[in-house]
């Protein structure tokens, strides 16, 4: 965007608790906080909404917030009784340090249209799958490419990516029966012989890709090359993933993960360039 960040300073006291300061002039000014909330939501989540309360009382004109991967959405309802509907209290606490709007990108949205309904804030939700689609176009070389969306809700990413690397798309259907245990079948997939590009928001456990490959193995594809925006990649998923018959995972530095190939960037300072002129 041509702007330079400003500075802040984050400290731990000896008893745990958090100290923010932000350095700068902001009184009057637009404040974007960039945060991203992989693998310690709470303590990330809490920074934000230290340095989004500060930036309000010290006169920033608005405040944004983006969080290229943001938690707890998957907490988005009640599924068993006595459960907190995390995405819901996340929202509220946004909301309650005086945020005007949030940015998130390929946030899990499955039960929801628009994450705006539930967090009670306007949202907008960017993607990075025409930047992971570059990366593969370039660096890749797939040929008579399938795209496979492996559950129903990543139909969106699968779409997305068929259509900017103008190849055909199928979605795989996927029940969960635990954190880590997936059952994925399909109806009618011509993958023999053909090189198969998987598409997703989150790798997490990497239980949904192995089966989804192990699948199109069996079925006769050539080459699985699996994007993801999100490469939480937990313990030793991405080991499991390649022993799985993946030949490469892609994913974007939402979060930090040696897969993290392809940067958000450029889709969060268009989305903020836009701001700006409005
Ligand atoms: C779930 O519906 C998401 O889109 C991902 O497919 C899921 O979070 C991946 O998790 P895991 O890698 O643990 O199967």
């Amino acid at each position: 965007m041509g702007i330079s960040p400003l500075q802040t300073e984050l400290k731990k006291f000896p008893d745990g608790e958090k100290y923010v300061r932000i350095h700068g002039e902001i009184e009057g000014k637009v404040v974007t906080i960039i945060q991203s909330m992989a693998y310690n939501p709470d303590e990330f989540l809490f920074e934000f909404l230290l340095l989004a309360d500060a930036a309000r009382d010290l006169g920033a004109r608005k405040v944004l917030g983006v969080f290229p991967y943001i938690s707890y959405a998957r907490q988005d309802t009640r599924f068993r009784a006595g459960e907190a509907v995390s995405l819901i209290t996340v929202g509220k606490l946004i909301r309650a340090v005086g945020v005007d709007s949030i940015y998130t990108i390929d946030s899990h949205r499955h039960r929801l249209q628009d994450f705006s309904d539930i967090l009670k804030i306007p949202v907008t939700d960017l993607t990075a799958m025409p930047l992971l689609a570059n990366y593969v176009r370039k660096r890749v070389k797939l040929r008579d490419t399938l795209v496979i969306g492996p559950d129903a809700e990543s139909e969106q990413f699968a779409h997305t990516m068929a259509k900017e690397l103008a190849s055909s798309y199928e979605v795989l259907e996927k029940k969960r029966s635990g954190p880590r245990e997936v059952r994925i079948t399909a109806r009618n997939i011509d993958a023999k012989g053909r090189d198969i590009l998987i598409a997703d928001d989150i790798v997490s456990t990497g239980g949904t890709v192995i089966e989804a490959a192990r699948l199109l193995r069996r079925q006769g594809a050539k080459r699985i090359v699996v994007t993801c925006t999100h490469p939480l990649l937990v313990g030793n998923a991405l080991k499991q993933i390649m022993a799985a018959g993946v030949e490469r995972v892609i994913g974007t530095d939402t979060v930090q993960s040696p897969v993290s190939v392809v940067s958000v960037a450029p889709v969060i300072g268009d989305a903020l360039s836009a701001e700006a002129r409005h």
